[in-house]
Formats: structure tokens, sequence, C-alpha cells
């Protein structure tokens, strides 16, 4: 029972963001996850600097960024500025994903890869040993409340055992339609982190959802 959990607030009432970060505070949840768009590598904007630096005010857990934009260097010191835990880039996004990783370790805080679900583990066989974790996208990115990709299991596994092999420290994240009935399959298959958006806060009672997903 110690993997983490992070929210993604992507699904939170922006017309009440204080009250959804309170609520995050005070459950079992481990992170934020923040979901940075771009409109151009996703099909949806999001939020950006002013929304962040808020939330970095109220939250009293990490910040977990996830970067859906291009050319992420351009903004890696302003997202660690705004309050960023880690940071996560697509290697879809990165040209030098060897720099960026160093550039984002170089600002003091963690450094993260993505893989969209056509993205092959293997890619990232030479970067496995220089990244924090890696976040394995199980819908494609750009929505919250997507149903997750059966592909993603095996894809685990296969990250699982590069990482052993590499004797890596990376963790392994998961992001996109987790909820209650996979988040044991995902856990089983060497997941260490879940994102939660729609299965949290498209609920009654979110605090019970995050206490069931930190308990399984
Ligand atoms: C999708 C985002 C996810 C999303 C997850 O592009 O990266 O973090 O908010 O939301 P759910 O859990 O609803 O799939
Ligand atoms: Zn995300």
């Amino acid at each position: 029972m110690n993997h983490l959990i992070a929210p993604s607030l992507l699904s939170a009432d922006f017309l009440n963001l204080e009250k959804d970060i309170e609520m995050v505070n005070r459950s079992e949840a481990d992170w934020f996850h923040l979901d940075i768009m771009d409109g151009v590598f996703v099909p949806n904007i999001s939020f950006g600097f002013p929304v962040i630096e808020k939330i970095n005010q109220k939250a009293t857990k990490p910040l977990d960024v996830h970067l859906m934009i291009i050319d992420p260097d351009r903004y890696i010191q302003r997202f660690k500025e705004a309050g960023a835990y880690l940071i996560s880039v697509h290697y879809e996004t990165c040209q030098n994903l060897h720099r960026t990783v160093y550039a984002i370790k170089k600002t003091g805080i963690k450094a993260g890869v993505v893989l969209n679900p056509h993205s092959p583990v293997h890619l990232l066989t030479n970067i496995i040993k220089d990244v924090d974790l890696v976040m394995l996208m199980s819908v494609n990115p750009g929505y919250g409340g997507q149903k997750l990709i059966e592909e993603t299991y095996s894809k685990i596994e296969q990250l699982k055992d590069l990482i052993l092999e590499k004797g890596s420290s990376a963790m392994i994240e998961i992001d996109g339609g987790v909820d209650i009935t996979n988040a044991a399959k995902l856990l089983s298959c060497g997941a260490d982190v879940l994102v939660a958006g729609n299965t949290v806060f498209s609920s009654h009672d979110p605090i019970d959802v995050i206490h069931a997903l930190k308990r399984i």
C-alpha cells in the first residue's frame, strides 16, 4: 500500500478551485496533478502560470506538473518558480530529451518523461537511468474522463523490466482513465503513482474515492 495517488485538477470545479484544493489537502492523496496543455501538442488548452501560482499558495502537497506543450525547455524555469515539485515532459515533444531532463534537474526539482499510447517503452532505453519518473499515458492526452487503453497493462510490465534491467530508480505513473475497477491491476503490473481526475471529481464523495484508491 505504498503507491501514490495524484488527483488531476483538470476535472476540478474551476469556479470553486479553492474548495477542491482544500479537499485534496484533507484527503489521503499524495500529489496534485496539474495538466498543462498548449492547444498545439494536444487539442485542448487548460491553464497556465497565474493559476498554478494560486494553486501553489493553497496546496499542502507537491505539484506534479504534466506538460503537454511543444518546446517545453522554454518554460522549465517558470514552472519551477510557479511551484512545481516534479516536471514531466512528453518524449514526443523533445528534440533533445537528455538536455531537457538535465535542464529540469538543474533547477533542483525532479524530472519525468511521458510516453503517449503509441510510443513504445524501448524509446527510453538510453535515458531511463536519468529520469526520476516515467508517466505512461493510458489515454490519448488532451481530455479527462476517457477510457483506459488496455495495452497499458503490458506497457507497465515492459517498463518495469526496463527499469530493473538498467538499475533505474524511476517511478511509474499512470495517467488517464484510472478508476476503482482498474487500479489494482495497474498496481500489480508495477505502477507506483496513479493519476485520477474524473473518477475523483465526479464523485459525490471524492475523499472516499481517494481513500479507496489509496487502500488498494
Ligand atoms: C489527460 C490528462 C490527464 C487527465 C486524467 O490529457 O493528462 O491527467 O486529467 O483524467 P481522467 O482520470 O479523468 O482520465
Ligand atoms: Zn496528466
